[in-house]
């Protein structure tokens, strides 16, 4: 049997990368000349998929977008993505194998780099983003950790607004410092030359969230996009509580998207998942010297040049494939990617009823006289509001934030007669829930540490989900006559 390219490249690099000398060395070359080959192979077979998938690419509404994007089955096919529970894929000849290298075939070959159910929800996503591109990953913080990786080495800085999710707060300032990479943080309460001033020849990137959690700061894209542009640098944002039923924000000046899509995309708690979407526009030639991984010949793929060789529009989101999830094996597998689209196809609806109801309860609470303060973007009154308004024009997504009076004992108290709702260590999924940061992951710190971190020991944060409303609103009743 000839030994497929596939199967030579997994034995070359995967299986048994060191072979002993004589008959070995000789095996190995055979088997490194097929793997060069491959390698190209694959490149252009991305390529080949990009252009296949902007045919694909819908005119459709939004909501026909989350059912209909993506999988789209030919004659007797299964009507729903099958799983592809496969590691590797077979070539039955070497026919198919010169095919695939005319690319007059389409092919997988290794699902650490990509899987046909994984890839159709990644269509799925470009289309619902907007992009020309999308990669997914294990979770939302490796999405992030590729997404600035793919641009930024050793040396270099990035700027993020600060008012970000924990998680990744602890990436930029511990994990990436110890990479060599510095990350700068600036508030929205900076000016512009405050911000500027942060940002030098070797900043790669301004990073921020649509709706920071759990801060619940709404992005001013125009701000932003206008401020990382003018410093020839991209804008990414975290895009994971909106979702793209919110918000797009390649409509507003951003160039790459991340996804927790842990959240809301799949809206119920089964899959830890991320995703990195290219929205195709950042101009990575117009300066060619600051961004020579997308430029220059690639040692790690035979000399190839993204830029050159795939345009563009989709260079960013081709290596971060070929280069780094492969390097780095941060893949979703075909199990999550299945689950993961399961929710997408009604994630316009669930959106729908956790922002109304999210809104009513907001509303329900800001007239409660147990209840000191409330958060979200979506309440008149709110200091995000006009932003909200802006960007968020159909809703602000289901997490709010309170602070009730009696602070943590009253949180406590609060949170233990809560029948529905759940004391959950998540938020974003269909179930409503809660967490007091004073009794849990802030515990720590004293009351007053709590102030000066803005977290005040009362605050609650309710992540509404898309049960009656008349049920979490009685829920959240019974329980502050307790606190
Ligand atoms: C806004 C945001 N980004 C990223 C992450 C990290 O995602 P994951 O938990 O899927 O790794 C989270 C997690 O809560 C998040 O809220």
């Amino acid at each position: 049997m000839q030994p497929s390219a596939a199967s030579s490249f997994a034995r070359c690099f995967l299986i048994d990368p060191i072979l002993p000398l004589g008959e070995g060395f000789f095996i190995l070359s055979i088997e490194f000349y097929f793997s060069l080959w491959y390698n190209y192979y694959e490149l252009l077979l991305f390529a080949h998929k990009k252009r296949e998938s902007e045919e694909k690419m819908s005119d459709f509404k939004i909501e026909t977008k989350c059912i209909q994007s993506g999988y789209n089955p030919g004659n007797g096919e299964p009507r729903v993505l099958p799983i592809y529970q496969s590691t590797t894929y077979k070539y039955c000849s070497s026919e198919e194998v010169g095919d695939l290298f005319d690319l007059k075939a389409d092919g997988h070959m290794y699902s650490r780099i990509s899987n046909p159910t994984v890839a159709e929800v990644e269509k799925k996503i470009t289309d619902l983003e907007g992009g020309t591109g999308a990669i997914l990953t294990s979770s939302g913080m490796s999405a992030i950790l590729l997404a600035v990786l793919n641009i930024t080495k050793a040396g270099q800085n990035i700027v993020s607004l600060s008012a970000i999710y924990g998680g990744t707060v602890n990436l930029f300032a511990v994990t990436l410092k110890r990479f060599g990479i510095d990350v700068r943080f600036a508030t929205s309460a900076m000016s512009d030359e405050e911000i500027e001033s942060l940002i030098d020849e070797n900043t790669r990137m301004l990073f921020g969230e649509t709706i920071a959690n759990p801060a619940l700061d709404v992005l001013d894209f125009d701000r932003f996009a206008a401020l990382a542009h003018k410093n020839g640098i991209p804008f990414v944002v975290d895009n994971t509580f909106p979702t793209p039923i919110l918000c797009r924000p390649f409509e507003h000046g951003c160039d790459i998207i991340v996804h927790s899509t842990t959240k809301y995309m799949d809206g119920h708690a089964t899959v830890v998942g991320g995703c990195v979407v290219d929205g195709g526009k950042f101009d990575w030639s117009a300066n060619p010297e600051k961004w020579p991984e997308l430029n220059d010949p690639d040692p790690s793929y035979h000399g190839v040049a993204y830029v050159k060789q795939f345009g563009n529009d989709v260079a960013y989101i081709t290596k971060a494939r070929v280069q780094l999830v492969r390097d780095m094996g941060i893949p979703m597998t075909a199990m999550s990617a299945f689950l993961l689209n399961l929710g997408l196809e009604t994630l316009h609806l669930r959106m729908e009823r956790h922002c109304s109801n999210a809104l009513a309860v907001s509303k329900y609470l800001s007239a409660h006289e147990k209840v000191e303060s409330v958060s979200y973007p979506g309440l008149e009154g709110d200091p995000q509001y006009a932003l909200a308004q802006k960007y968020l024009p159909n809703g602000c997504a289901g997490v709010i934030s309170f602070v009730i009076k009696g602070g943590r004992d009253a949180a406590v108290k609060f949170m233990d007669s809560l029948k529905l709702a759940a004391i959950v260590v998540h938020v974003a999924d269909s179930r409503t829930s809660v967490l007091n940061p004073a009794s849990t992951t802030h515990r720590q710190l004293t009351d007053e540490q709590l102030v000066a971190a803005g977290i005040p020991a009362g605050l609650v944060r309710l992540s509404v989900g898309t049960e009656h409303i008349d049920d979490i609103i009685a829920d959240i009743e019974q329980a502050l006559k307790n606190a």
